[in-house]
């Protein structure tokens, strides 16, 4: 079967399993002192335990109609000042219900949106100072990263965020053709991209990461290798090529688009290889599902060391027992739970105002699901995994019997392996792995094609 076939073959419905069990397999949900208990635990067993922090910024001043985010569109910046409020009072209920906190590592700050840019130099300061200075940092371990919008980006919101300890950021580009981003209502004129890059590699950024979307409308095989020349030529460390995630049942501005306008299948996946070829001559090396990254960059050596971790930010290179998520939507993990905050943005502010721990859902983890969450962690980052016992790969054996005859992921004993041409497949074989989702097949479209 050639590639075209397979790609058609196994273009289905599967998860990106930045989580696991998938947020829609989320089942006993934790009550808000379920999950604090949780992680009270965690820090009573552990009080060095290393922990991160995610503050959700979902302001942007206007919709990129391709956007899968979680946003809230306005040109509104007293929003800066009344949603800061909103996100210390969350801080200062965590602060007072798991004192270990204070006392335990904070290893990863990371902002993201929405757009954390939409914020002035000033009101990031305000709102990041009070959370950094009540907080354990080793500046040797320590790691500041934020996902910063080209097109609302300035010298003083980098100042600021070198001097709070920030050292990343990540750029959304998408697509450097016009049209492709007059379609998705985005202009991001090129000089705009570039001229943030260079600003900062100079002010002394350690890494620069962009974000880019294939299969977006008018996407085609010459304009998106003229979007690779271009990124190429300013060479970020690290660049995210994402496939675009079109779910017009859960996104209104997706129905813009109709599934003609978009490149799909095997035409879709083109434009990925197209690129990642183009990556790999320049010296990229390709990580997991997605991810490119310059061996010079952390994320690599991670990559090399066996550390690469995933999270619902994506690949990072340091891994932290507990996530505790900041802002309206934000998710929150422990070892035995995750937790989701209230997903609108006037009812997350009430119940943190009122001293809440703001729950939406969660999932509180049984032992199986603990030895999945950690065998597909591993298989997405590494795509090989040992498997627990004879019986579980006897299983996996079975239900992965098509891609084992197409070549695409081998066994030898309990070692599950993805191969090279089994690249494109990662998701699809990382299914075997999720008996949640084999034992109920989802009965609506949840998830986005694997393809
Ligand atoms: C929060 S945004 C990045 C920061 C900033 N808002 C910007 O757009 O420049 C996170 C990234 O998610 C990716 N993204 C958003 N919606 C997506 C979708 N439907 N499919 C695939 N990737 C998507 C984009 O690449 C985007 O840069
Ligand atoms: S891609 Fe970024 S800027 Fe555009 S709507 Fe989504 S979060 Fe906002």
């Amino acid at each position: 079967m050639n590639t075209t076939e397979l790609l058609a073959k196994y273009d289905v419905p599967a998860p990106r399993y930045t989580s696991y069990p998938t947020v829609p397999y989320w089942t006993d949900d934790p009550t808000s002192g379920q999950w604090l208990a949780e992680l009270n635990k965690t820090f009573d067993s552990n009080p060095q335990t290393g922990w991160s922090i995610y503050i959700h910024i979902p302001f942007c001043e206007s919709l990129c109609t391709f956007c899968g985010c979680n946003t809230f569109i306005t040109r509104n910046h007293k929003n800066e000042t009344t949603y800061t409020a909103a996100i210390h009072s969350e801080w200062e209920t965590y602060l007072s219900s798991v004192p270990l906190l204070k006392e335990a590592p904070l290893r990863q700050i990371h902002l993201g949106g929405g757009t954390p840019t939409f914020y002035s130099p000033e009101n990031l300061r305000l709102l990041l100072q009070p959370i950094l200075d009540g907080a354990q940092i080793d500046p040797a371990w320590f790691e500041g990263s934020i996902e910063v919008g080209p097109r609302s980006t300035t010298s003083e919101q980098l100042q600021t965020l070198l001097e709070l300890g920030f050292q990343r950021i990540s750029m959304g580009v998408q697509d450097f053709n016009p049209e492709v981003q007059r379609l998705v209502n985005r202009i991001q004129p090129y000089e705009m991209t570039r001229n943030l890059t260079l600003l900062a590699r100079q002010m002394g950024f350690e890494s620069v990461n962009y974000d880019l979307i294939y299969g977006l409308p008018a996407q085609t095989e010459d304009s998106f290798r003229q979007t690779a020349e271009t990124t190429i030529a300013l060479r970020p460390d690290r660049i995210a090529l994402y496939s675009f995630a079109f779910v017009p049942w859960i996104k209104k501005a997706h129905r813009l688009f109709t599934e003609d306008d978009l490149p799909k299948g095997a035409e879709k996946r083109a434009l990925y290889e197209l690129a990642r070829e183009m990556f790999l001559q320049e010296g990229y090396v390709e990580l997991g599902l997605d991810h490119f990254s310059l061996p010079t960059d952390t994320l690599y050596e991670a990559y090399e060391a066996g550390n690469l971790h995933r999270n619902f930010m994506g690949y990072t290179d340091q891994r932290t027992e507990v996530m505790i998520g900041l802002g309206v939507s934000s998710i929150s993990e422990a070892p035995t739970c995750f937790h989701q905050n209230e997903k609108g943005l006037n009812e997350y502010k009430r119940r943190v105002l009122a001293g809440e721990v703001p729950t939406l859902r969660g999932h509180l983890l049984n032992e199986e699901d603990r030895l999945h969450r950690e065998q597909i962690l591993q298989f997405m980052t590494q795509q090989v995994v040992v498997l627990n016992d004879d019986a579980q790969t006897a299983d996996a054996r079975d239900y992965l019997g098509e891609l084992l005859n197409d070549g695409l992921v081998k066994f030898e004993g309990r070692r599950m392996e993805l191969t090279e041409r089994g690249r494109p497949f990662l998701r699809n074989a990382a299914m075997a792995l999720d008996m949640r989702l084999r034992r109920h097949k989802p009965q609506t479209r949840t998830f986005s094609q694997a393809v």
